[in-house]
C-alpha cells in the first residue's frame, strides 16, 4: 500500500514538474546558451515595422517577413537605415561573431549582434517560436503570430555544424536541396558539404570536359534492385540520366545557402570512388584496367577498384581544370578531396604508376596516395584554398595543412591527424551516418551498417576524457553525413535526415550538458 501511495505521491510531482517545465520551457532547437522567460508576449501583426540598420539586414529581415506574407497575409513594414520599429535590429560588436541576444517584450523585439551570423540566428529563433503555421505556403486563417516574451543570450559550441549530402549515389534535385538548406539554416547549421563525385555519378557541369555529365551523369536502371544487388552496366547497355547541376544551379544553390549563412563545401572525390568519371574519359585510369569501365549502379565488386591513375599526369592537368571550375564557382574557402576507400590493386600492377613510384622515391602504394593527394592539395593551395579529406588521408604522410573528417573507428582515426596538428571535423559513421537506420531493421526500410537511432545522435559528444586537450583547440566541429545509396526519392532522403537533423544542431550548437 505504501507503495501504492509512493507511487501516486511520485505520478503528482511528475505532472507539476512537467507544467513547471512547459510554462517555462520554450521549444527552440537546438538549444539556446539562455534563455529567461518573460510576462506575456509580442504579437506580430500589418501595422508591425521590422527596423534595420543596413541592406545585409534587410536581406535577412526579409526571409522572415516573406513567410508572414505567404502564411499570415500580410507583410511588416520594413525601414531600413532606421532605429524606430517593433522588432528593431541593433549591431553589437562586443557580442561574439554567429552570437546573438534577443529580448522579446509585448511592444518589442530587439536583436543584437555583431554580424550577419547572429541577426540571422537570432530571427530563426524568432521563426521557431512563433506558431507552426508561419511555415505555410499559403495563408493560415485564425491564427495569432505571437512570441511569448523572453530574453536569449545565445552563442555556438562549434564553428563548424555541418551537414553531407551525397548527391552521386541518389541526385537530389535542385529544389528539394534548397529545402534542405533551408531546414539546415532553421537549424543553425552553418556547412552543406555536397559529395558531387562518386562511381555511381558525377552531378556537376564542368565546361572543360562535357562528357563527365554526358555520360558521367546517367547509368543503368536495374528496376526493383537495391543498391547491392544492382549488376554493372555491360558495354553497350542502354543508360538513363539521373541528373547533375548546371553552373547556374551551382550558383543559384550557393546564393541561397549564403543568404542563409550556410557555406557550401564542394568535395570532388579522387583518386577512388570514380568510375563515372572514368566511364567518361577511361583513358585516365591505369591501362593495366582492361574491362568496360561504366558508371556504376550499385556497389560495383571488382570495377569500385579502378581508380584514377597516379603515373599518369593528364590525370592531375584534368583534375586541375575540373577544380579551376569548381574553386570559380563555390566562393568556399575550402575544397573536399576525399581520398577516401582508395584501391591500391591497379596501382600496384600500372607500369606508369611504377614509374611514378621508381621517380619519387615511393616505396608503398599507399604513399602514392600520399603523393596524389599532395600534388593535388598544392595545387588547391595555390589557388588560395584549403584542403580537407577524409581520414583514410592518415594512413600515409598528410598533405600540409589538411583539415581531417574522422569517419572510422568512432572518428578515432581523425585524431592521428590532429596528433600531428591538423584540424579535424568529428563525423563518425556510428553515430553521425544518417545512411544507417534509426528504428527497428524489421520495420525501416532496407539500408546499411547497423543502427543511429535518434537518441546515439543526440548522445553523441565528440570530445572524449582521453584526449590530449590540444585536439579539442583543433576540433573544428561536427557533421552528420547523409549517403544516399538506398534512396531511391527526394522523400528518402527527408525520412533518413529528420527528426535527427535537429538532434545534429543540439551537438552542434549546444553548450556540453546543456542539451
Ligand atoms: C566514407 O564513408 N567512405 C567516407
Ligand atoms: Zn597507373
Amino acid at each position: 500500500m505504501r507503495y501504492i501511495y509512493l507511487i501516486i505521491l511520485g505520478l503528482f510531482f511528475s505532472v507539476i514538474n512537467m507544467e513547471a517545465n512547459n510554462s517555462a520551457s520554450i521549444s527552440l532547437v537546438p538549444c539556446p546558451t539562455n534563455v529567461v522567460p518573460g510576462t506575456g508576449s509580442f504579437q506580430f501583426t500589418p501595422k508591425t515595422v521590422f527596423a534595420v540598420e543596413t541592406e545585409e539586414q534587410a536581406a535577412i529581415v526579409r526571409l522572415l517577413s516573406d513567410q508572414f506574407t505567404c502564411a499570415a497575409g500580410f507583410t511588416p513594414k520594413l525601414k531600413v537605415d532606421s532605429k524606430k520599429g517593433n522588432l528593431v535590429l541593433q549591431t553589437d560588436k562586443t557580442i561574439k561573431s554567429e552570437a546573438y541576444c534577443l529580448e522579446i517584450t509585448p511592444k518589442k523585439i530587439t536583436v543584437r549582434a555583431a554580424d550577419a551570423k547572429g541577426f540571422f540566428y537570432a530571427l530563426q529563433s524568432i521563426r521557431q517560436l512563433l506558431p507552426p503555421a508561419i511555415e505555410s505556403a499559403v495563408k493560415v486563417d485564425g491564427t495569432e503570430w505571437i512570441v511569448p516574451a523572453m530574453t536569449i543570450t545565445d552563442e555556438p559550441r562549434f564553428g563548424y555544424r555541418g551537414l553531407m549530402v551525397d548527391v552521386a549515389r541518389f541526385f537530389v534535385p535542385k529544389e528539394n536541396l534548397l529545402r534542405i538548406i533551408d531546414c539546415m539554416g532553421m537549424l543553425k547549421l552553418n556547412t552543406l558539404h555536397l559529395h558531387l563525385v562518386d562511381d555511381n555519378g558525377w552531378r556537376i557541369e564542368i565546361k572543360k570536359y562535357p562528357l563527365l555529365t554526358e555520360i558521367g551523369a546517367s547509368r543503368v536502371e536495374r528496376p526493383g534492385k537495391l543498391f547491392p544487388e544492382r549488376r554493372n552496366q555491360r558495354q553497350g547497355e542502354p543508360t538513363v540520366e539521373k541528373g547533375f547541376y548546371t553552373q547556374d544551379d551551382i550558383r543559384e544553390i550557393v546564393a541561397y545557402a549564403a543568404a542563409r549563412r550556410i557555406e557550401v563545401i564542394p568535395e570532388i572525390e579522387m583518386p577512388a570512388h570514380t568510375n563515372s568519371s572514368l566511364a567518361a574519359y577511361p583513358e585516365l585510369a591505369c591501362p593495366v584496367v582492361d574491362r568496360f569501365v561504366g558508371v556504376l549502379p550499385g556497389i560495383g565488386g571488382k570495377n569500385s577498384e579502378i581508380v584514377y591513375c597516379a603515373g599518369n599526369d593528364s590525370v592531375f592537368s584534368f583534375l586541375e581544370d575540373v577544380i579551376d571550375e569548381v574553386s570559380e564557382l563555390f566562393p568556399s574557402k575550402y575544397i573536399h578531396l576525399g581520398g577516401d576507400e582508395a584501391s591500391k590493386v591497379n596501382w600496384a600492377k600500372c607500369p606508369k604508376c611504377r614509374a611514378r613510384m621508381e621517380a619519387e622515391h615511393i616505396e608503398h602504394t599507399e604513399e602514392l596516395q600520399s603523393y596524389f593527394m599532395t600534388r593535388m592539395s598544392n595545387y588547391v593551395r595555390s589557388k588560395g584554398k584549403e584542403v580537407m579529406g577524409w581520414d583514410e588521408l592518415t594512413n600515409s604522410t598528410l598533405p600540409e595543412g589538411a583539415i581531417i573528417y574522422g569517419w572510422q573507428g568512432f572518428g578515432k582515426a581523425a585524431l592521428k591527424a590532429a596528433a600531428q596538428g591538423h584540424r579535424f571535423i568529428m563525423t563518425p559513421a556510428r553515430s553521425l551516418y544518417f545512411i544507417r537506420y534509426q528504428g527497428p531493421q524489421w520495420f525501416e526500410p532496407l539500408t546499411y551498417f547497423g543502427n543511429n537511432t535518434l537518441k546515439d545522435v543526440y548522445t553523441y559528444e565528440p570530445v572524449q576524457e582521453e584526449w590530449n586537450p590540444v585536439y579539442e583547440d583543433l576540433l573544428m566541429g561536427v557533421q552528420a553525413s547523409m549517403w544516399t545509396e538506398f534512396c531511391n526519392s527526394p522523400d528518402d532522403v527527408e525520412y533518413q535526415l529528420f527528426p535527427r537533423l535537429l538532434a545534429l544542431s543540439d551537438i552542434a550548437w549546444a553548450k556540453k550538458g546543456t542539451k
